[in-house]
């Protein structure tokens, strides 16, 4: 992914671990029945140190845990780890259902014959993936038990009724977790000692900016800048607890640019991408008085936008 590695290196992030990530590259091609696996993103993660510590983890061999509040762009770095390092990526999700049989695999009768169906961790460490455990810890524990041999130095998964296989040597695993979010649950001690664990940072405001430009170069710089103070001004409120951080959400900030690119006023969109995202209604009066102090609620597409 050149454009990736030409985005990192703009940005500032250490050369040595950029050619660790060559090397690496180098060192295990990707098998090109598996090309289809590796993601292509569609947009790239801001945060120079968040790249570094990521980088520096699974350069050493560890597996990553990604923890912190939502849409602060875990899955988004997933997506480009999988791509910088050019590995194919397999993503395991953690509904209540997800068992053993459905991470490792499973026996399965074709019709004509036993046979074992491989699961995503399975298919992980046999193919030198990059599995993505996303929102670990929703999964029930029972479900865990077959990766803690997978993720410690014995880098092996057993099979029940099969032979135990080693991990491939580019096999890596990132887990992501969101909390604040009712309904999570911690990890559980054994489990967490397996990962380095990266705190994921709300994004700075220049790298917001970047972001907003990126994604929409045409939005009026004014505009843009305004977004990300008001964006600002949430997480300020926020962390005083003056407002929970239900409106504190960079994906509803994002889908209100999109709306006001399909024309919509700018009070409409804000209202139902940030405002809504509460459900308190004294709380709604808040967040609106902190999007009126910045923003008219008439602005049309052309106000926002320079074409
Ligand atoms: N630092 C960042 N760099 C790039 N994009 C970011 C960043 N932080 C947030 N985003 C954007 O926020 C949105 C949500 O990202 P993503 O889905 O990766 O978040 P998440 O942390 O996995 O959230 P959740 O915990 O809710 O699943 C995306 O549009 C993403 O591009
Ligand atoms: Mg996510």
């Amino acid at each position: 992914m050149k454009e990736l590695l030409a985005f990192l290196e703009d940005e500032g992030v250490d050369k040595t671990l950029l050619d660790g990530v060559r090397a690496f590259r180098e060192r295990f091609p990707v098998a090109p029945e598996l090309l289809g696996r590796v993601p292509e993103p569609e947009y790239f993660y801001y945060g120079k140190k968040t790249w570094e510590l990521a980088l520096a983890a699974l350069l050493a061999g560890k597996n990553l845990l990604l923890a912190g509040p939502k849409a602060t762009g875990k899955n988004v770095l997933c997506e480009n780890l999988g791509a910088l390092f050019a590995r194919p990526v397999w993503n395991v999700s953690f509904h209540i259902n997800a068992d053993a049989a459905y991470l490792v695999g499973t026996d399965t009768y074709d019709g004509s014959a036993v046979t074992f169906r491989p699961g995503p961790i399975w298919l992980c460490a046999a193919k030198g993936g990059f599995g993505v455990l996303d929102e670990i810890n929703m999964a029930k524990n029972e479900a865990l038990a077959v990766l803690h041999a997978a993720l410690d130095f014995r880098r092996s998964l057993d099979v029940p009724g099969y032979d135990r296989i080693d991990l491939r040597p580019e096999t890596r695993f990132i887990a992501t977790m969101n909390y604040g979010y009712a309904g999570t649950r911690d990890l559980n001690e054994a489990l967490t000692s397996r990962f380095a664990v990266l705190d994921m940072p709300v994004i700075a405001e220049g790298d917001l900016q970047k972001l907003i430009s990126r994604r929409y170069p045409a939005i009026r710089v004014k505009l843009r800048d305004q977004l990300v103070k008001l964006y600002a001004e949430l997480e300020r409120k926020a962390e005083s607890a003056e407002i929970s951080d239900s409106a504190l959400d960079l994906r509803g900030l994002l889908d209100a640019i999109a709306l006001m690119e399909q024309g919509l006023a700018s009070g409409d969109a804000l209202e139902m991408c940030v405002v809504n995202k509460s459900f308190d209604s004294y709380e709604r009066g808040l967040i609106r008085d902190v999007i009126a102090a910045r923003f008219p609620a008439d602005l049309a597409r052309s106000d926002v936008f320079e074409t």
